[in-house]
């Protein structure tokens, strides 16, 4: 029996959504304390705190303030100043989630100092080891001790590299988020009226992954394509891309609307009601899944193969002006009949493994 706090490891902004339904489901059961280390990965108001507050995530207990920087110097300040906080406290578990650099930071340090590590979201795979995040999820998985699968696919990919008996099929947290998500965006988003919107009037984009935005020519091509959507499109400017925007002089024209990031219950307000989803990020596949709004994904893979099977995501591959206008022209008929994602019970699940790991 071990009665020390659960520590989560937390910086990016998906990873703060995906733990608020796990800190909601370990506050309603008595006897497993947990606390919050922030690696400051992710600081902008829009990009950290507006999800603590809008998710009502406990605030970070710890903050690491490692900042923006390469992968070696952002990973390697967090293991630094995780490895001090981790010998100081006598931490029962640490749980990480998704694939950014505090997951692997958090995951590495876990290892090395013997304590249990859970990765959440485990076994996710795009085969491409030029992504970042791909890297991060197969260091995260090898080194952990247990791997919740948001899918079967994640599974049977946990089982092909050897680590089936560390494995459990929980389900996608994010989609626990959505269902209680929405019922509260619902109630309290008022975005659409905000930003004088009607329902499928507009596309909703996003864009962030380096592959799309760190090369002028390829940004580029990419903003021509979103600038010559026939409706308006939302684009939520990551702070890479607005970054990247103005150190190439790339001007987002147009029918674009360039905006600050959104906070969560707008953010999915928004892509509930969009025509259609155009991004290269994960999660926004996903939800734009669950909200039944078909969706681009400006990538020539996804982890997210479910969606694309459904019918209710497009890869589009080749990242030119016409190949983005082409996409948004061909019609999609999406079934939404399965749901490869679980019940929404996967937090209860993850819990229930944690605490009869820990505790039986
Ligand atoms: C990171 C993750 C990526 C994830 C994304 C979610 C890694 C390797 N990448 O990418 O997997 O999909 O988060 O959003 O972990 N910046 C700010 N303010 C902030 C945060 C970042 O201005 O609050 C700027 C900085 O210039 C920084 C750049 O954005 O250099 C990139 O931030 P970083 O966290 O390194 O990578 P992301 O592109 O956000
Ligand atoms: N998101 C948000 N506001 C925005 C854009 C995205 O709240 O302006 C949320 C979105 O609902 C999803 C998550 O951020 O839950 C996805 O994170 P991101 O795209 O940054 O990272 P990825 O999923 O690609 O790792």
């Amino acid at each position: 029996m071990n009665k020390g706090n659960l520590l989560f490891v937390v910086g990016a902004r998906p990873n703060f959504i995906k733990i608020a339904p796990l800190c909601a489901e370990l506050s309603k059961r008595s006897g497993l304390p947990f606390r919050i280390v922030h690696t400051g990965q992710h600081y902008d108001k829009q990009m950290s705190d507006v999800f603590f507050e809008e998710l009502q995530i406990p605030q970070p207990d710890f903050h690491l303030n490692i900042g923006s920087g390469g992968h070696g110097q952002q990973s390697g300040a967090m293991m630094m100043k995780l490895e001090e906080l981790c010998l100081g406290n006598a931490f029962s578990a640490i749980v990480v989630i998704g694939d950014v650099n505090s997951t692997l930071a958090g995951a590495l340090v876990g290892a090395k100092l013997h304590i249990p590590v859970a990765h959440v979201e485990a076994g996710l795979r795009s085969f491409n080891r030029a992504m970042p995040e791909e890297v991060n999820r197969v260091v995260a998985d090898h080194v952990s001790d247990w791997l919740f699968a948001p899918t079967q696919l994640a599974m049977h990919n946990l089982a092909n590299e050897g680590l089936a008996s560390r494995a459990y099929f929980s389900g996608d947290v994010m989609y626990d988020m959505i269902l209680k998500g929405l019922e509260l965006a619902r109630e309290k988003s008022d975005i659409l009226r905000k930003l004088e919107l009607e329902p499928r009037q507009y596309y909703l984009a996003t864009l962030h992954r380096p592959y799309n935005v760190d090369d002028p020519d390829c940004l580029k091509n990419i903003i021509g394509g979103l600038a010559g959507l026939e409706k308006p499109v939302v684009l939520a400017a990551h702070p890479r891309l607005r970054k990247n925007l103005s150190e190439f002089g790339i001007r987002a024209n147009g029918n674009i609307r360039l905006t600050e990031p959104f906070g969560y219950l707008d953010f999915i307000m928004l892509e509930k009601e969009a025509v259609r989803v155009v991004t290269d990020s994960g999660g926004v596949q996903k939800e734009a899944f669950f909200l039944k709004t078909p969706c681009l994904t400006l990538r020539p893979e996804t982890e997210w193969v479910e969606t694309v099977d459904a019918g209710a995501n497009v890869l589009v591959r080749q990242r030119t002006t016409q190949a983005i206008l082409d996409a948004a022209g061909q019609s999609m008929s999406p079934r939404y009949d399965e749901q490869p994602y679980g019940g929404g019970n996967a937090s209860e699940r993850i819990v229930d493994v944690i605490e009869s790991e820990l505790y039986s």
